[in-house]
C-alpha cells in the first residue's frame, strides 16, 4: 500500500494508510518470525546529525528483525558533514547505497529537502521543533492497542510544547480522529505555538484549552502525554535552568487521576516523570518504546514493498 513512499509528516499518510500499518504492526507483534523475510537484501540507511536512542535503534533494531540490513552514522562528525558537505549531497550519495534512508537533523525542513532529491524513499525521524512523524505513529499505535481504537479521548500535552517535535506530529494527526479535545499544560514561554492553534486546531474545530497547571486538569484527562525540556533548542541556558523543572509527574499527583488515564512519553525522560510512576500499571512509556519497533517494522515493510496490500 506504501511502496516508494516518502514519510515527512504525520499527514502523508491518510487515516487509512495509518490504520493500514497499525494492524500490520499488531500482526507483527503476535508473531514478529513470520514477517522476518520481508526486508530481505534490502539495506536501510540511517542518518542521525542529532542524538538519538530509541528512534534510530528501533529502526534499525525493525530492520534486522525484517531480515533487512543496515548502515549509517549516528555522529555527523563521522560524516562528510563535517568536511562542510551539503546535506542534497550526503542523501544524493547515500542513495546510491541504500534502498531506504531515515534521517535526523537539527533543521526544519531537512527532510523535505532531502525527498526531493533522494533516489529512495526518505523517512524523517525528526526535523527540529518540526516534526516526527514515526513518533506519532508509535503514540498512537499505543493508544490504539491500549484502548482498542483512537478517538473520544481527551489528551493532554505537558511540558515543552513549544519545541517539543513531537507533540507538533501528534497534535496534528489527531485532529483527523472522532471525539477528539486537547488541554495544552505548560509555562507560558512553552505553550504550543500560534500556527498550530490556527492552522490546525480552530481550522479542524478541535475543542482544547490552555493551562499552566497539571493539577488543575490532570482528573479530567484519559491520556498524558508528558514531554521533556527541549534544552538543545533554546537560545540561552538560563531560561532552560529555570523552566526545567516546572512539570514533574509523580504518585501524589497520579492519585488524582483517572483509574484508567494513559501517561506516555516519548523518552528520553529527564526529571519530568518521577521513578516511582514507573510502577503505576498507567505509566506505558516504556512498552510505547517497544510498540515503536513494531511500527517501524510494518513501516519499513510496507515501503520496501516486502508485504502484500
Ligand atoms: C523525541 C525527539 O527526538 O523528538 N525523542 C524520540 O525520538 N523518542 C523526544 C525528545 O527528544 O524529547
Amino acid at each position: 500500500m506504501l511502496e516508494g513512499r516518502h514519510y515527512v509528516e504525520p499527514l502523508n499518510f491518510t487515516t487509512e494508510e495509518m490504520e493500514y500499518l497499525f494492524a500490520l504492526a499488531g500482526e507483527i507483534e503476535k508473531d514478529p518470525l513470520l514477517f522476518r523475510d520481508a526486508c530481505r537484501g534490502k539495506v536501510l540507511a540511517t542518518l542521525f546529525f542529532e542524538p538519538s536512542t530509541r528512534t534510530r535503534l528501533s529502526f534499525e533494531a525493525a530492520m534486522l528483525r525484517i531480515g533487512g540490513n543496515v548502515l549509517g552514522f549516528a555522529e555527523p562528525g563521522s560524516s562528510s558533514a563535517a568536511k562542510g558537505e551539503s546535506l542534497v549531497d550526503t542523501i544524493r550519495t547515500v542513495a546510491c547505497y541504500s534502498d531506504i534512508i531515515v534521517m535526523r537533523n537539527p533543521k526544519e525542513g531537512a527532510a523535505l529537502l532531502a525527498s526531493r532529491y533522494s533516489d529512495v524513499p526518505i523517512i524523517n525521524a525528526g526535523d527540529g521543533g518540526h516534526h516526527h512523524p514515526t513518533q506519532t505513529l508509535t503514540d498512537l499505535l499505543t493508544i490504539r492497542q491500549i484502548r482498542g481504537k483512537i478517538g473520544n479521548i481527551k489528551v493532554g500535552f505537558c511540558g515543552d510544547l513549544k519545541f517539543g517535535r513531537t507533540v507538533h506530529s501528534l497534535v496534528e494527526a489527531l485532529t483527523r480522529y472522532e471525539g477528539i479535545s486537547m488541554v495544552f499544560i505548560s509555562p507560558v514561554e512553552l505553550n504550543i505555538p500560534g500556527y498550530i492553534k490556527t492552522g490546525k486546531l480552530d481550522s479542524n474545530r478541535i475543542s482544547y484549552e490552555e493551562t499552566d497547571s497539571l493539577e488543575k486538569v490532570i482528573a479530567d484527562l484519559d491520556v498524558l502525554y508528558m514531554t521533556r525540556v527541549q534544552r538543545e533548542r533554546f537560545f540561552n541556558e538560563e531560561d532552560y535552568i529555570r523552566l526545567k523543572d516546572s512539570y514533574i509527574l509523580n504518585t501524589e499527583k497520579m492519585s488524582g487521576a483517572k483509574k484508567d488515564m494513559m501517561v506516555l512519553h516519548p523518552l528520553p525522560r529527564v526529571n519530568e516523570i518521577d521513578i516511582e510512576v514507573d510502577e503505576d500499571e498507567r505509566a506505558l512509556y516504556f512498552k510505547q518504546a517497544k510498540y515503536g519497533m513494531y511500527v517501524r517494522m510494518a513501516l519499513l515493510s510496507s515501503i520496501m514493498g516486502g508485504v502484500n496490500a
